[in-house]
Order: structure tokens, then sequence, then C-alpha cells
């Protein structure tokens, strides 16, 4: 009985030191401590037939057995609901890598934007910033579009108070910069303006950058070649530009201008309708009434300004067809520039 008790313990110990998991743990108690059925149970039952001499030294064995057994059972038992209860908490595996935080990236528009100034600042030109709130003079009469002028029906404006609104365009910042400095001066304004309007090509809020030059003896050739260099730099090739006659108040002669079309090349497709060109900006020799507004001597100076759709620019150097793709505020789009 010896014998087989000790055989019974080891037997014990090494199936327990393989359980894995609660079923095994039970399959255990079952087969070794069980009160039923159970092996030490049957041997212990033995006992009875056993000469009487050995009985209190085998009983004494068997019980110790027992209870060693008992206590290592419940040791397991704490064990494996700890790990257990670990595992459906998520566990904490401490060998796993780090996870990475994902890096900010700027707006595709503040980035065309960035980019369109440093051009410019290649070419000498200051940056400057207005205000997004602006009057109705800055916005409007110094720009010679007085009151009831028909010009005022194509700017959609969004007004504030009858002479506070937000800026429809970044040319208000014209005659301010001028009313501060005497020429020779050269400006690009990049900034936020308003229009009440919206569609695939239209946004309520959008982006230009402005653009002024004032000094003595300024063309028109100062103009085309300025803005040549720069549509070259920012679509990274050399398109043909197009200067087509066009009108407004604060400028004259005024041009809206054109690239050969950076899709097809000017042949024609769908995103430049056909023509073969894309405009990208309004521009002119500023008007000498602005000039006179501002008190400088339309007689000894002249300049030039112009006017770009950031928002524009950005699509057609994309290839993006819906504007208002840029202020859905979906990652998996502003995420590719
Ligand atoms: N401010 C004009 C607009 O938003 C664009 C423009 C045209 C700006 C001609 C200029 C310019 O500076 O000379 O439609």
């Amino acid at each position: 009985m010896e014998q087989e008790l000790s055989k019974l313990k080891q037997e014990a110990e090494e199936t327990l030191s393989q359980v894995t998991d609660a079923d095994q743990l039970e399959a255990f108690r079952v087969r070794f401590l069980g009160r039923k059925g159970g092996l030490l149970t049957g041997i212990l039952r033995q006992l009875g037939q056993v000469a009487a001499e050995d009985r209190p030294r085998l009983g004494q064995l068997a019980n110790d057995i027992k209870l060693d057994l008992e206590t290592r059972f419940d040791e397991r038992k704490t064990q494996l609901t700890e790990t257990l209860a670990n595992a459906s908490a998520g566990g904490t595996d401490y060998s796993l890598p780090g996870r990475c935080l994902p890096f900010g990236k700027l707006h595709p528009i503040t980035q065309v934007m960035e980019e369109i100034c440093s051009i410019f600042e290649g070419l000498g030109f200051a940056v400057a910033e207005g205000p997004d709130v602006e009057t109705d003079h800055y916005n409007f009469e110094a720009l010679n579009i007085p009151k009831h002028h028909p010009a005022r029906d194509m700017h959609d404006t969004f007004y504030v108070t009858d002479s506070i609104l937000l800026r429809t365009h970044t040319s208000p910042m014209q005659a301010r910069i001028m009313e501060r400095q005497d020429p020779p001066l050269r400006y690009v304004v990049p900034g936020k303006v308003y229009r009440c309007d919206s569609d695939i090509t239209h946004t309520p809020m959008f982006h230009q950058v402005e653009g002024l030059l004032v000094d003595r003896r300024v063309s028109f050739a100062d103009l085309k070649g300025v803005l040549t260099s720069f549509t070259h730099k920012i679509f990274e090739r050399e398109l043909t530009l197009r200067f087509r006659p066009s009108y407004f108040p604060f400028t004259e002669p005024s041009a809206e201008v054109d690239v050969a079309c950076v899709i097809c090349g000017g042949s024609g497709c769908r995103v430049c309708k056909q023509t073969g060109w894309l405009e990208i900006l309004g521009s002119g020799l500023i008007d000498p009434e602005v000039l006179k507004m501002v008190g400088y001597d339309p007689e000894a100076y002249s300049g030039f300004a112009f006017g770009l759709g950031v928002e524009r620019i950005a699509m057609l150097k994309y290839g993006i067809d819906d504007i208002r793709l840029y202020y859905e505020n979906d990652l998996r789009f502003l995420s590719q520039f």
C-alpha cells in the first residue's frame, strides 16, 4: 500500500503540473480527490484490510498526501483564475512593441498657400495678413466699388452690419498696405475669404493670395513676367499662360489669367470643359483712382495686382475634382498630402 500511495502521489503531481484550464483542473480533482471513485479514496477504503500495527502509519501517510494534494489543487486553481482574468481583461503583454502616436500634418490648403507665398518671397515679395472681418470701405469703396456698383452683386457678401462684412476677397489689403507705406512695395497677402455660395466648385469660405507691386514705371510686362515665373514654379512645368482681357473696378487694364490645361495639356478634356485652358487668377494694373484714394500720385507711380484662388490651384495641382473634399475633415483624404 505504501508503494501504491507514493506512485499515486507522483502521478497526481505530474498531472497537476500539466493542467492549463479549468476543465482539466476539475478532471484532476475528480480523478485523484473525488469522494466517489477518486483514486485516493479508493486506497483509503482498503485501510481496513491492512495489518493493525501498520494501520496508523499508513493512515497518517495517506492523510498527509491527501492534504498535500488538496493544497496544491487550491494553489493551482488560484493561479489559473488570475491568468484567465488577466486574459479576459485584455491582458497586458509587456513584450508587445509600443504603439506609435500618429503625426499630424498641415492641411493641403495650408501647404499650397505656404508654397505660393514662398515662391513669391523668392521673387522679393513680403507677406502680410489682414482682418477677415472687414469694413465696407476697404472691401469695396477703396477698391473703386462704390455703393450700388454692379460689381458688388458678384460678391455674394455676408454682412455683419450695414458697414461691416466678412471680406469677399483679399484685395482690401491693397488699400490697407498702400495707406501705411510709400512705394516701392511688393506684398503677397494670404487669407480666408467668404462668399454666400456653395456647390462643387464653391465653398462659403475659401482662400486667396493677393499680390501687389507698386513702383515707378511698372508695366503690364512686369505683371506677365512675375506671373509666368510663379506658374512655372507652382505647377513644376512650363505651362503656357493666356492673358484674357477682363474687367475689375480696381485695375485698368484687367486680365484673367488661364494656364494650358494641366490634365490634357491644351487639347481639350472634361476638366477644362474642352477649352484647353484653366482660369487661375484675376489681375491688372492698379487703377489710377485706387492709387489716388491712398494718396499716391498716379503720374509718378504705377503698379500691378493679382488675386488667385488657393483651392483652385490645389485642385489643379493634385487633380481633385470636388472642392468640398477639403472641408469634410476626412483623414483618408487629408492624409494623402
Ligand atoms: N479680388 C478679385 C476677386 O476676388 C480678384 C482680383 C482681380 C484681385 C484682379 C486683384 C486683381 O488684385 O488685380 O475676384
